[in-house]
């Protein structure tokens, strides 16, 4: 499929009319560039989490998991630097008032990355007159800096709570009590998946940047003394490989290394994993070396001892930390983008999502081929439920059978199961494959061996 924006607008029609994704509080008009995930996101989400989960969790044996929560003490962004570091330049049109985010609005006009340095931005905007893309005109406010950090308040707390703009912050605050409880020897990774705010001054392209989303995080503790870029090629492989399960082609992916003078000053190394998305190339996952700024800074603001102490040397040291990072919002709008797909079958447009297996929210749809002969729909109910518990299924008579395909290709179902006349004959039903459109007949007694094998 050819990426641009109308690839875009198709993906985000299909996910409305299929009950992927729906804009929220649509009766209200909308809010403010917030997306809830319906019947079909929602399974397509758990998916993707429970495969994660699997592959850098339970596949593995140096790493344990962890649920932190959004509220945490607002000293931890203190010593993150996020109460003063994290923020994004902001400007606003003065004729039409619309507002953007300063160093992408004059990397847009003028190919100049700018951003983090406040100054030389405000000159772009003035000097090379750079236009509003809504109006046209150039007619700025100065830019100026803008917290991404939503704040609230607490009961029994003075002054501002923040909900946390990323999750890893949980995993850094509680590294002693895994320590102490598990037994986890460096090098050992912590793993969560969790709801990350930022007030983002634009929120845009459907999910992809949102301003309450979802990441997957891992921290990765390593001896200072680690030969540690080998370890970070291999999370890079790993987040690569996960892409792929995931159903990018190997064109769509490509890594981009973030240039030595933008690095954070904490940061050694930082490689974004970019995707292709039907905008252009786009963050996707990121991987960075943090050193030992996170236990330093933690143990400096809270006065406690994060120390580790190596079992075998009796060494004590505070461990440096690779940080994978892998958006859930972000993992889900690129598999949608991989799987749509069209094609011309019979004067008619075939639209289908080619989602990997482990992905698809309905992994088999039962049909009776007739709404209104008993024997069959008896049947297809009986091998329905004889099916739910291990897979998610649906059941559908409604409509032709052909209507019915169509409708389980554009949700991504693998297999449509179909319960015809034949079966009174032989006890066989129609398996039907959503990729090749092959239909091969199966007995009954061995559907639940076909499935075994193939999903
Ligand atoms: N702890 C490191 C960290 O948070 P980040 O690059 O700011 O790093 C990590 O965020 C990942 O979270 C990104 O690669 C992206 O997948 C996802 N992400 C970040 N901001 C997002 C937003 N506004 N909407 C959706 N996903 C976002």
């Amino acid at each position: 499929m050819k990426k641009d924006s109308e690839l875009m607008q198709k993906i985000v029609s299909l996910c409305k009319r299929r009950g992927y994704i729906f804009p929220a509080c649509e009766i209200y008009g909308g809010f403010a560039n917030s997306y809830s995930y319906g019947p079909y996101g929602t399974e397509l989400k758990n998916n993707i989490k429970k495969l994660w989960w699997k592959k850098f969790v339970q596949d593995r044996e140096d790493m344990v998991g962890m649920d932190g929560p959004i509220l945490l003490h607002p000293k931890l962004w203190e010593a993150s630097g996020h109460l003063t570091g994290f923020n994004d330049a902001m400007v606003d049109c003065k004729s039409c008032k619309k507002r953007y985010r300063a160093d992408t609005l004059i990397e847009g006009a003028t190919g100049k990355d700018l951003e983090g340095d406040l100054e030389k931005m405000n000159k772009a905007l003035n000097e090379e007159k750079v236009a509003c893309p809504n109006c046209g005109k150039s007619n700025w406010t100065e830019a100026r800096y803008l917290s991404l950090m939503f704040k609230t308040e607490m009961n029994s707390i003075d002054g501002s709570v923040y909900l946390r703009p990323e999750t890893a912050g949980a995993i850094f605050v509680d590294f002693k009590n895994v320590v102490d409880s598990m037994r986890v020897r460096v090098p050992f990774g912590i793993a969560q998946i969790g709801k990350a705010f930022r007030n983002e001054i634009v929120a845009g392209n459907f999910i992809f940047r949102l301003r309450e989303f979802e990441q997957m995080e891992i921290e990765y503790f390593i001896s200072p003394e680690e030969k540690w870029e080998a370890l970070f090629d291999g999370w890079l492989r790993q987040q690569e490989e996960f892409v792929h399960e995931l159903g990018a082609n190997k064109e769509d992916i490509r890594q981009h290394e973030h240039p030595k003078e933008k690095l954070s000053h904490y940061s050694r190394k930082t490689v974004d994993i970019q995707y292709n998305f039907p905008f252009g190339w786009s963050e996707l996952y990121g991987l960075a070396h943090r050193g030992d700024f996170d236990l330093t800074q933690h143990q400096k603001f809270s006065g406690q001892d994060l120390s580790y102490t190596d079992p075998n040397t009796q060494k004590k040291f505070l461990p440096h930390v690779l940080e994978p990072t892998f958006g859930v919002d972000r993992s889900i709008l690129m598999a949608l983008c991989a799987a749509y797909d069209e094609e011309q079958l019979e004067g008619e447009t075939r639209i289908l999502l080619r989602l990997p297996k482990a992905l698809a929210p309905i992994k088999i749809a039962v049909f009776p081929l007739l709404k209104n002969k008993p024997e069959l729909v008896k049947k297809a109910k009986e091998v329905f439920d004889n099916l739910k518990s291990d897979y998610m299924c649906e059941f559908d008579d409604n409509g032709n059978i052909g209507k019915r395909y169509r409708r389980q290709d554009e949700i991504g179902t693998p297999y449509c199961l179909t319960v015809d006349f034949d079966f009174l004959e032989d006890n066989t039903v129609t398996v039907r494959d959503r990729d090749s459109m092959k239909q091969e007949r199966i007995k009954i007694s061995e559907l639940s061996l076909f499935f075994k094998t193939n999903l």
